[in-house]
């Protein structure tokens, strides 16, 4: 078994390491909370590594190369010395090796570090620390940023230090990648989550304010059909590009030209504050389009938005709440709200 350890959206770690659960050969272990991600630690045989990166939830993957508590000394220089142990460490480099590409004498470095609290020393002194650990190792590595080797000594939870080598890079958070970027885009791990909380696939998924679309790639490649919405023509170009498979026209939220029951499921992360207003009384606007996703979406459906707030009067009787995750976005708290539709 390999020990790794993923990295989520604040909020989305307990999902992340339930799926995990789930796979065959992995076992999740510890979880926690690094001041900016949640954290994941988990085994993993060598055989399902790979459906690990493809879970879509996580936003970084790594292999494990040491931990160690602040109660066994709370240094810096200690910390780095307990945790890059050489034995533990070519280890680590031969799973990096094996699912990034093959190593070289000379590679290229840098580590990155997360406190959760500064008292006793500051996280950049801990970065030196293991910096240097990593030189005395590795005399021909060099630190450069972007580098080939991302070490990350993250405290995970209160006291508890994890150090692993970053077997992900941009792609796994960005997963296809939009063709086309628009302000306001939701994190693709987020609309994945999302989609996933929709439930198993059955008939179409709407997302009634589909901006750029990444709820609908997302959706198509869990294996739904697709069709979009957005007030804005400009977002509707850019969710035609994005999600190639998907329905995507110009429409209002508020009264969808949907059939009643016509969708199996509704996914979305609706409009708040600045960028995208609604247009008129907030309450009045939440009101309609949940009444009219209630309507459009089949009994036994699932209703899944994105939004900081729905206040009881603004839920249909006919969407009962199943779950609510709370979530971390750019700072700012937010809630995935899951409905089942009843009737
Ligand atoms: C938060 S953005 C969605 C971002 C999208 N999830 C993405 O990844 O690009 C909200 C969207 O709601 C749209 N919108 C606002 N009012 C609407 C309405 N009444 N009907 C449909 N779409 C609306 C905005 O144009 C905006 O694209």
């Amino acid at each position: 078994m390999t020990r790794m350890f993923a990295t989520a959206v604040p909020g989305l770690g307990p999902m992340v390491g339930r799926e995990l659960g789930r796979l065959p050969g992995v076992v999740a272990r510890d979880s926690g909370f690094d001041g900016r991600s949640d954290v994941v630690l988990f085994e993993a045989e060598r055989g399902s590594r790979s459906a690990v990166v493809d879970l879509g939830l996580a936003e970084d993957v790594f292999v494990e190369v040491g931990r160690t508590l602040r109660s066994d000394g709370d240094r810096p220089g200690w910390i780095a010395g307990r945790v890059w142990r050489p034995e533990r460490v070519q280890r680590a480099l031969s799973v990096w090796a094996e699912e990034v590409r093959p190593l070289s004498g000379a590679m290229t470095f840098r580590v990155i570090a997360r406190v959760l609290q500064e008292r006793s020393f500051l996280r950049t002194e801990l970065r030196q620390q293991v910096t240097r650990a990593v030189q005395r190792d590795r005399p021909r590595w060099r630190v450069e940023d972007p580098a080939q080797v991302e070490v990350w000594v993250i405290e995970y939870a209160a006291g508890r230090f994890v150090v692993g080598l970053r077997l992900s890079d941009q792609r796994m958070r960005q997963h296809d990648g939009r063709v086309v970027e628009r302000e306001g885009a939701l994190r693709p791990t987020v609309a994945r989550a999302m989609v996933a909380l929709a439930g198993e696939p059955r008939g179409v998924l709407l997302d009634p304010c589909c901006g750029s679309g990444t709820i609908l790639g997302e959706a198509l490649a869990a294996g739904w059909r697709v069709r979009g919405l957005d007030i804005d023509p400009e977002a509707v170009r850019a969710a035609r590009r994005n999600a190639p498979g998907a329905d995507v026209r110009v429409g209002d939220a508020r009264c969808l030209e949907v059939a009643d029951h016509g969708v199996g499921a509704s996914v979305s992360n609706l409009p708040f504050g600045q960028r995208y207003g609604v247009q008129g009384d907030p309450d009045g606007w939440l009101r309609s389009v949940l009444g009219e996703l209630a309507r459009v979406t089949r009994p036994g459906g699932r209703v899944v938005l994105l939004h900081p707030r729905l206040p009881h009067p603004v839920v249909p009787g006919t969407l009962r709440m199943r779950d609510r995750v709370r979530i971390r976005l750019l700072g700012l708290e937010t809630t995935i709200w899951v409905y089942d539709r009843t009737g």
